[in-house]
């Protein structure tokens, strides 16, 4: 990143979710490949500016949804964004809503998650270099407030908080899982932002997430439960919502800062164990 000292000139990263592969308003765009030391990322990633803020988008499952969320290389998407220079991701991602109050249309801002996947590899670090980062608040409260203030400007339907729980899939939950869920205290489903926001704290990435509600899962019996057709209607009209919203974004979280206060990018400064002699 460009850290001159203790300031940075943030470089926007943007992660779409299904139904969301590109950014309103880009200019001097270009779709460039960027290889990893964990292989490739889901797509080629999109550089471009916005203002004067330099932005770059991936399309997390590729462009046209080739990839289920067991099969992302998670590690090569945030290895992808790090290496391109990017300091600040936001995730906006397609979620069930486990409260009554979240509706389909209703945008989280998640500030915690409970991790249910499995079948994924969760970690830059292995063997020969151990470190243990701290996830007690996983995501960057700094991008938080700067999506609540402009969503609340725009008059999107948001609530700032909650808690995403990540399953498997591909597969939609049974009603007991969904239950089971609901008794946790969970406020909305989705399948990809674990490992994402794990990986995105070992790189040292300032990363936030907006849950965009497009069904009730399963839980709810007086609905129809989850289609992905019912999930594809809604989605259109949330990305609609999700693309006004990071045009207003971008520009604020762009201006030249100082370091995060919440210090997620020195995320690993006390997180090493491995002794450097051994
Ligand atoms: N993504 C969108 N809706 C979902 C649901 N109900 N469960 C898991 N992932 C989802």
């Amino acid at each position: 990143p460009s850290n001159d000292g203790e300031r940075v000139t943030p470089v926007i990263g943007l992660i779409g979710g299904s139904g969301l592969y590109d950014i309103d308003g880009l200019a001097d765009k270009e779709w460039r490949t960027v290889e990893t030391p964990w292989g490739k990322p889901s797509d080629q990633l999109l550089f471009g500016r916005l203002g004067d803020v330099q932005c770059v988008f991936l399309p997390r499952h590729g462009r046209g949804h080739p990839t289920p969320p067991s099969r992302l290389n998670y590690r090569a998407n945030i290895a992808a964004l790090k290496q391109s220079g990017v300091t600040d991701v936001i995730s906006l991602s397609a979620v069930g809503s486990l409260k009554e109050e979240l509706p389909p249309g209703h945008f989280v801002i998640i500030d915690q998650f409970i991790d249910r996947s499995f079948a994924r590899e969760k970690s830059f670090f292995d063997d020969g270099l151990v470190a243990h980062v701290s996830m007690a608040d996983p995501l960057c409260p700094r991008i938080g407030d700067v999506l609540e203030q402009q969503a609340r400007a725009l008059g999107l339907p948001v609530s700032r908080g909650g808690t995403y729980l990540v399953m498997e899939g591909p597969q939609f939950s049974t009603r007991a899982e969904s239950n089971l869920y609901r008794s946790w205290g969970c406020d909305v489903i989705g399948m990809t932002n674990m490992p994402e926001a794990k990986l995105a704290r070992e790189a040292e990435l300032c990363y936030a997430t907006v849950a965009m509600v497009t069904d009730y899962d399963c839980w709810r019996l007086e609905e129809e439960h989850v289609t992905v057709d019912a999930v594809v209607a809604v989605m259109m009209n949330n990305a609609e919502k999700a693309r006004n919203l990071v045009k207003a974004v971008i520009p604020v979280l762009g201006q030249e800062r100082g370091l995060c206060p919440a210090g997620c990018d020195r995320a690993l400064s006390n997180a090493l164990i491995t002794s450097p002699a051994s």
